[in-house]
């Protein structure tokens, strides 16, 4: 898989428009089955739901707490997932260990609370030490696209180049929750690191909090190649079936790509 690529080639590709890629997040389907420490619902089965209905990719974040997806979950996954595994995880020995095992084609690494109730910010790889680096150089050594989650902070996209990172997901949290006169300001940062992002070679991909209401300018942000999203998929599968709430969401985004 080619992730990273010369600036000025990233560039030049700017006159067609590229396509961009939804990947799925389910743990939320790990979530409801734990709730209940059962056996359903099966987050295998989820993927494969999203994955027929046009999903490019599955996200799953195996927390050190295991709160809501399990090892069992990623096992099955890389057996069954044939689109792109993306494992969201922590820089640690025992997850590195796992993910260099079982190879997802890409792992986003997050900060891990045990307190949070999601994901709240961005890795500061500015501040990192040189276990993120040594844990970029790993995973990447084993063939797997390393993607770091960081606030659309263009001090944060030099340090992940730094780290040697093949690529980057722009936190849209802040973009998510903001209101009125703030959400242009926001969407301009995450335009302006996507740019940087991209002239530096790096695979750009953004999420957290997007819904069907906020996903288009997003979306639409041409350096953007892959959103990844959870809550509002999985949502809206409660009422309208998973792969219908795929589909929606896949379209809303084409259209945006496409009108942009
Ligand atoms: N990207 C990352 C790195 C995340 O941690 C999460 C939440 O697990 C998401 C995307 C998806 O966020 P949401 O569930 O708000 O769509």
């Amino acid at each position: 898989m080619v992730r990273k690529r010369a600036g000025a080639a990233a560039g030049t590709e700017r006159s067609a428009v590229r396509p961009i890629a939804l990947g799925v997040n389910i743990d939320h389907v790990a979530t409801i089955r734990q709730a209940r420490r059962a056996a359903e619902p099966d987050p295998v089965w989820a993927a494969v739901q999203a994955e027929l209905a046009g999903a490019d990719g599955i996200t799953v974040h195996l927390r050190e707490d295991r709160r809501h997806i399990q090892d069992r979950d990623v096992r099955c996954l890389r057996q069954t997932v044939r689109c792109k595994l993306n494992l969201e995880m922590a820089a640690v020995e025992e997850i590195v260990g796992i993910a260099l095992e079982l190879r997802p084609e890409q792992a986003t690494l997050v900060p891990e609370r045990r307190q949070e109730i999601t994901t709240e910010g961005g890795l500061d790889a500015c501040g990192a030490g040189r276990e993120l680096a040594e844990a970029v150089r790993r995973l990447t050594g084993a063939g797997i696209g390393v993607n770091l989650f960081i606030d659309p902070d263009p001090a944060q996209v030099e340090a992940a180049v730094r780290c040697g990172a093949s690529g980057v997901e722009f936190h849209t949290g802040g973009y998510a929750l903001a209101a009125g006169d703030a959400v242009a300001g926001r969407l301009d940062g995450i335009r302006d690191a996507a740019r940087a992002a991209a002239a530096a070679g790096l695979f750009v991909a953004a999420g957290h909090g997007l819904t069907y209401l906020n996903v288009r300018p997003v979306a639409a942000i041409p350096e953007v190649e892959e959103l990844n999203i959870g809550h509002s998929i999985i949502s809206r599968a409660v009422f309208t079936g998973l792969g219908q709430a795929v589909r929606e969401m896949k379209a809303l985004m084409d259209s945006a790509r496409n009108s942009g």
